[in-house]
């Protein structure tokens, strides 16, 4: 198979990745066949598949623009992904010019690809680091570099914690952020889980399965344990809800029922 520019020598690009199947569900280039195949395999069991991921790219953007117009200007984003359009640092910086942007990611393929996006932009910046390993985050050359931690942040984990499994303690790592952060920080959260999706349970467990084959498990958590990730923060109004209930800028009944798989939520450190 012929290597692209922008997949780094360090990947085995015979193996699927969450990063590039995302890319793929939002219509991205930066995937491959494998890639598509899982992708695939997973819409035979949930076909409103790139509906969720839709949902979840709108509902980061209405956040962003919330936080900056809370006074935020800061904002580290955390399981960033494969840039495609309306990144958080296109958000932020054209609400408002001089935004600082941080991303992380492990995954390389969007290390690299991020690194190229923001070649040339001063006030953005790509740490390749881990969510489990959040003091190695903290004490990034990047984040030292672009990130004040005497001033709030808005700390965006958008669709990565269903991708940490409970005994790699998310909880302790969400924790961590937190309190690095000065008060009057954000927390931007979406969460995968079985409520909300139009389905029976059982069959969006195959989609379930085909991040378990890749080595990536899917982990769907209720309303509940994903409440708990807010521990510590106030929620914003409307609280933790389904994507298009939160602050929507059109109707919610219009969107599509996919849409309403998982939930959403913003909090702020008093
Ligand atoms: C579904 S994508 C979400 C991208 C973006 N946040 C969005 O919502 O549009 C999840 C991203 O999280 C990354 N990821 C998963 N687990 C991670 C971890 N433990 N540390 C850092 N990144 C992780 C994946 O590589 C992938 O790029």
């Amino acid at each position: 198979m012929e290597r692209p520019a922008w997949a780094p020598r360090s990947i085995d690009i015979s193996v699927p990745s969450v990063s590039r199947i995302y890319d793929y569900y939002l219509g991205g280039s930066h995937n491959f066949e494998v890639d598509r195949e899982a992708a695939r395999k997973a819409m035979e069991f949930m076909p409103g598949l790139p509906k969720v991921m839709q949902a979840n790219r709108a509902f980061m953007q209405r956040a962003v623009r919330f936080a900056v117009d809370e006074g935020i200007d800061q904002f580290l984003d955390i399981g960033s992904g494969i840039p495609t359009f309306g990144n958080v640092h296109e958000v932020a910086q054209s609400a408002r010019p001089g935004a600082r942007v941080v991303y992380v990611d492990h995954d390389p393929v969007a290390v690299a690809h991020s690194q190229a996006v923001l070649a040339g932009n001063e006030d953005a910046g790509v740490v390749a680091a881990d969510l489990r390993k959040p003091r190695e985050i903290l004490a990034s050359a990047e984040v030292e570099r672009l990130i004040d931690r005497n001033r709030p942040v808005a700390l965006l984990l958008v669709a990565i914690l269903h991708f940490v499994e409970d005994e790699d303690d998310p909880y302790g790592a969400v924790a961590e952020l937190r309190d690095a952060l000065a008060p009057g920080s954000l927390l931007i959260l979406t969460h995968a889980s079985y409520e909300g999706i139009p389905l029976p349970a059982e069959r969006a467990a195959g989609t379930v399965d085909v991040y378990k084959d890749i080595r990536n498990p899917l982990i769907m958590r209720s309303r509940e344990e994903i409440a708990r990730f807010f521990e510590g923060y106030d929620m914003v109004e409307p609280g933790l809800v389904s994507m298009p209930h939160w602050r929507p800028r059109t109707a919610p009944e219009d969107e599509d029922p996919y849409a309403f798989s998982g939930f959403a939520g913003v909090g702020r450190t008093a």
